[in-house]
């Protein structure tokens, strides 16, 4: 089971040649990073083999190719939810499509609601791990051996440090934990997230996961970041809406482009 990567990429190298190193997939309130590459074509997923439309307001839905502090990057400036098709593999063409464009590291940032007092909206957030209770994954149906993906360490450790250093250098805190996937596209109940706490995840958000495992599983190298935009279902006063989410997004996402810029330069 493979996707239009390949197909992907050849209209992606048409349109602007070379070799990226960095993929980015952009989610909420991120969307201004694609503005600032450099030197930048930009390619709308309608355009791309393969590509989903997201229909999710706050989200472009096109590819951006440049350099940022001098990295070759590809960006992915919106992604697809899996709440959208009921497809947990309708980001495979894309990350097949940074594979083949040269990434070997992939940076996904997102919204999410914290699970704990002192990570408060506004906040940056590094996954350092996962939950996936949903019974879902983009695996599912692949036939050969590989489906067997290791996950033990699907966030890895050095981009954490250097992302951590990155944010020291920059002086921004930057807390750490673990991301529960749920499918949404409803947030959680209050009960649910008491359980999320219980199971061990400190935010909850309705993306990353599926192209994480994806990301993993094409051989690139991985990290994470949300942006806090709200507490979860009843750690707040008031209730939830999508309205806060892309209110709230920009803040924490000032922060972690601020982070993202500064661990590029380094690697440059
Ligand atoms: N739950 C799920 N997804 C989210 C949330 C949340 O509280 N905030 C932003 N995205």
């Amino acid at each position: 089971m493979t996707g239009f990567g390949k197909e992907s990429a050849e209209i992606v190298r048409a349109a602007r040649s070379g070799e990226y190193k960095v993929g980015m997939i952009l989610g909420s309130g991120l969307g201004s990073l694609a503005t600032e590459v450099e030197g930048a074509v930009r390619v709308p997923y309608c355009r791309l083999t393969g590509f989903p439309v997201s229909s999710v307001t706050a989200h472009a839905s096109e590819l951006v190719v440049g350099t940022l502090e001098g990295v070759p990057v590809v960006i992915l400036s919106g992604r697809a939810h899996y709440y959208e098709s009921g497809n947990p593999s309708i980001m495979r063409t894309p990350l097949e499509t940074l594979k083949e464009l040269g990434c070997e590291i992939i940076i996904a940032t997102n919204a999410a609601g914290s699970l704990r007092e002192s990570t408060q909206p506004g906040s940056p957030m590094l996954i350092n791990d996962h939950i996936n209770w949903s019974g879902m994954n983009p695996l599912i149906g692949e036939e050969d051996e590989s489906r067997f993906l290791d996950l033990s360490s699907a966030y890895d450790a050095d981009l954490r440090a250097q992302l951590n250093k990155a944010a020291t250098e920059v002086g921004e805190d930057l807390d750490e934990g673990v991301y529960m996937w749920f499918s949404g596209p409803s947030f959680e109940t209050p009960a649910e997230i008491r359980l999320a706490q219980t199971l061990g995840a400190d935010a909850v958000g309705m993306s990353t996961v599926p192209e994480v495992i994806l990301a993993r599983f094409l051989g690139m190298r991985v990290a994470a970041i949300s942006t806090i935009t709200n507490m979860g279902a009843g750690l707040q006063a008031h209730g939830l809406s999508h309205d806060e989410t892309k209110e709230m997004a920009p803040l924490g996402a000032a922060k972690i482009k601020k982070i993202l810029r500064a661990f590029l330069k380094n690697m440059a």
